[in-house]
């Protein structure tokens, strides 16, 4: 199927989709009256901290394979960067260097001011107590059941009564429209419901720096549409700073103030969402030739 053809599909499948919404309220996740359409939040003017996350130079290669090759990109704080790139261009990889979980080969990482590129494990654990990530396969651990899976970064990182985590845990199930469903195994579980459990714990700790790495790969238009709605609530009550990986360019440009392009082990573009659809940079314009065809069949 061709990606325009793709999109069409998509596009049939949010039209007939039903009513279900959850947000949160001064960290408390509330369930709200049913909604089936994107909310719309006015998009921040950044007049904060620029180079929150800010990586120089930064090259990384498995072998003869250079996947990220002198890369420089600059987040704001309180921004949501869409991330996207074709297969294998290496989004994860670049991800995965700014939780410490690979080491560049070259080039500099600042987090909030701090260069990390060369922390040990020691140095990296006060940075992920308020930076987490939710990763591509979802990394649940099998053996435990959905809360302990919730609970484990909240019993990592802090140190609090079992009826907070209890809380929290059941907090940020209603939130993913799953609650009651602490007791049961991730096995037991369709992907979907997998892939929330995984946004589910990303945000249970309330970081202040969220990588997401496809958070809405394999949801229902109805999940898709709530994990979106929750990013933007994160960042617009909570202040979080985020990226978001995602192959879904109507999720990129809905929930991203702006979108970066990965091509060829660097960033080829990065701008606001109508400004990457108005580049006449080739590598950009071809890239969203698909989205583009799907918003004039929308109107
Ligand atoms: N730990 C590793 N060891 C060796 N090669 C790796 C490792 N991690 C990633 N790679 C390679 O780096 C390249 C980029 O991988 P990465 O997972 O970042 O791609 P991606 O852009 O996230 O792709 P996708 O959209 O399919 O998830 C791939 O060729 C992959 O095989
Ligand atoms: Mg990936």
């Amino acid at each position: 199927m061709k990606q325009a053809d793709c999109y069409l599909a998509y596009i049939c499948c949010c039209r007939f989709r039903t009513k279900v919404y959850s947000t949160s309220q001064n960290g408390r996740f509330v369930l709200m009256e049913p909604m089936s359409q994107p909310e719309t939040f006015e998009r921040p003017v950044f007049t904060g901290v620029e180079g929150f996350i800010r990586l120089e130079g930064v090259s990384k290669s498995f072998g003869d394979l250079h996947v990220i090759d002198a890369l420089d990109l600059s987040i704001r704080k309180g921004e949501t960067l869409s991330l996207v790139g074709n297969s294998g261009t290496g989004k994860s990889v670049l991800i995965k260097m700014l939780i410490g979980l690979l080491q560049p080969d070259q080039g500099k990482i600042w987090l909030e001011g701090r260069e990390v590129q060369n922390f040990d494990e020691q140095e990296w654990m006060p940075i992920r107590r308020y930076t987490s990530m939710l990763f591509q396969a979802n990394a649940l651990f099998d053996s435990l059941t959905v809360y302990e899976n919730i609970a484990y970064p909240l019993r990592e990182h802090f140190s609090m009564p079992e009826q907070e985590i209890s809380n929290k845990v059941s907090e940020v199930l209603e939130w993913v429209l799953l609650p009651g469903i602490e007791y049961q195994y991730p096995s037991e579980l369709s992907g979907g419901m997998r892939k929330r459990i995984g946004v589910a714990r990303a945000i249970v700790t309330q970081p202040q720096i969220v990588l997401y790495d496809e958070p809405t790969a394999g949801l229902d238009p109805i999940s898709t549409t709530v994990v979106g709605n929750m990013i933007k609530r994160l960042q617009h009550q909570n202040g979080v700073t985020s990226i978001v990986i995602t192959h879904d360019l109507k999720s990129a440009m809905e929930v991203g103030d702006r979108v970066a392009l990965l091509h060829q082990g660097k960033v080829q573009g990065v701008d606001t969402p109508d400004g990457m659809l108005a580049s006449t940079d080739p590598v950009i314009h071809d890239f969203f030739e698909g989205y583009r065809m799907m918003m004039e069949v929308l109107g």
